[in-house]
């Protein structure tokens, strides 16, 4: 099958000589500035300029081999990324950068590529990318840094297409056709679902024309030893809400109930192409929630992969469902140390914490301080949220075993988290991260731009490798 998705390919070339008609030049103070530029009216502008007010002074039409120059003075308010991403938002067209001595090259390239992202491939007009010059020292860019990056943007991008493009089959062969190196890629049909007993995350689909699929990614696993690492990801195409179905406003973000999952396979993919050697499972849902004549209903019950029965007490309370299927699946076939859920899980996280931080909840003490560690290493931002076991009482039904919504306990963001994590077997130690704030914004924030941020890789990564 034919989808219109490619990987986009991102690369800074190096280059000897200024050969750009626009330079960014990233600096402390004036300093910094490269000899060529440094004037003694740039100098006392930069030096004079209010804090921080002021900080980015723009030269155009002074040189003869340059159009623009645009000097960023960095100040200590925010990270250098974000400053820099910032900035980087308001230009287009070719770019050199020059970043000053005192300060992180890598971070500025990360600042720049992140901040200039942009996705226009659903427009007919031709568009013209953006492309960039590192001035000094290209080979300061490691291949970490570049393959950073590009997980990132296929993260944001797998966010920002439409869901007619995404839908479970469409991206099982995208994954399939992506040129892995050293991952093993599994994709799980519905029959194979079936045999499995995936019952709840079958519920969810029911409905569809379009069949669901699991997708396994699997890293240097050897037999009998236990992978250090699991993660696994919700990937609904597009979240109706079911038939108790979402209003307007509220279905119109809904193509964006797959970052989860989209920053599961960046994840991946970052690992595959760094060639990351850590032992490490990751397993995706692929469903969508709509609803017609044979969808699943409120006060069904069906059976969840581990036996357990659950009764359906909200059909948009979907995501809890292919992550609970998952969850025990791996759990139990791998049995992975530790294992972390990444989904849009709850509006009520978003309330809870809005657009910069993600809400983790765990039980397990080590497990959510290794993530807080891992988030304070990236430009992500965590916040953690309780679990006890009378949240976990509070998703036992009456007729069932369990049910997938407590309507009269509030805390929403802990109460999806209290189900899943009694789907997770022994011994793994888990922990979730609620994404639904910070995976999709209206308004740009540092290196995040408005829409799809691929917010989630980062700390996935740092969480496996670290
Ligand atoms: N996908 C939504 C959560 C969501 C909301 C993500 C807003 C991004 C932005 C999830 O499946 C959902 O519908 N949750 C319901 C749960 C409720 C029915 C218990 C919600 O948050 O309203
Ligand atoms: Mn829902
Ligand atoms: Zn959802």
């Amino acid at each position: 099958m034919k989808t219109t998705f490619t990987l986009r390919d991102f690369s800074i070339a190096s280059a000897e000589a200024f050969d750009q008609k626009q330079v960014l030049i990233v600096i402390r103070d004036s300093s910094e500035l490269p000899s060529l530029f440094a004037t003694p009216v740039l100098i006392q502008a930069i030096d004079t300029a209010k804090k921080p007010d002021q900080k980015v002074f723009i030269i155009e039409a002074q040189y003869e081999w340059i159009d623009k120059l645009i000097i960023l003075r960095i100040n200590s308010d925010e990270p250098l990324a974000h400053q820099v991403a910032e900035t980087a938002r308001t230009l287009s067209g070719s770019l050199g950068i020059f970043v000053g001595k005192s300060l992180d090259c890598d971070e500025a390239i990360f600042g720049l590529a992140l901040g200039v992202y942009t996705f226009k491939q659903y427009l007919t007009e031709p568009q013209e990318y953006f492309t960039y010059e590192l001035i000094q020292n290209p080979h300061l860019i490691s291949t970490e840094l570049l393959t950073k990056i590009q997980s990132i943007y296929l993260a944001r991008d797998l966010v920002n297409m439409p869901p007619n493009d995404k839908n479970p089959q469409k991206l099982a062969n995208i994954i399939q056709e992506l040129p892995w190196k050293n991952t093993r890629v599994k994709i799980l049909e519905t029959a194979e679902l079936e045999r499995l007993w995936f019952g709840m995350l079958l519920a969810v689909a029911k409905w569809s024309d379009i069949p669901a699929y699991v997708v396994v990614f699997e890293r240097y696993l050897t037999d009998g030893t236990p992978p250090e690492c699991a993660i696994i990801g919700k990937w609904v195409t597009f979240d109706a809400g079911g038939l108790q179905i979402k209003p307007d406003k509220g279905m119109l973000d809904m193509k964006t109930d797959m970052a989860g999952a989209a920053a599961t396979i960046a994840t991946f993919w970052y690992l595959d192409q760094c060639n990351v050697k850590k032992t490490v499972v990751g397993a995706i849902g692929l469903v969508e929630n709509l609803l017609g004549g044979s969808a699943f209903k409120p006060l069904d019950i069906v059976r969840a992969q581990n036996g357990l029965t659950v009764e359906i007490h909200h059909t948009d309370a979907e995501g809890r469902l292919v992550l609970g299927d998952l969850a025990s699946y791996i759990s139990e076939i791998y049995t992975p140390k530790t294992m972390v859920s990444i989904a849009t899980l709850t509006g009520a996280c978003m309330h809870a914490l809005g657009y910069n931080y993600a809400g983790l909840v765990s039980e397990d003490t080590a497990l959510a301080d290794r993530l807080k560690s891992a988030a304070n290493c990236t430009h992500e931002s965590v916040w953690q949220l309780p679990l006890d076991t009378f949240m976990m009482k509070g998703t036992h039904a009456t007729i069932a075993d369990r049910k997938n919504l407590t309507s009269d306990m509030m805390a929403g963001a802990s109460m999806g988290a209290a189900f899943i994590s009694q789907f997770v077997k022994n011994p793994t130690k888990y922990a979730h991260l609620d994404i639904a704030g910070p995976s999709y914004r209206n308004k740009p924030r540092g290196i995040f731009p408005s829409e799809g941020t691929g917010f989630g890789t980062e700390i996935l990564v740092e969480y496996v490798i670290s």
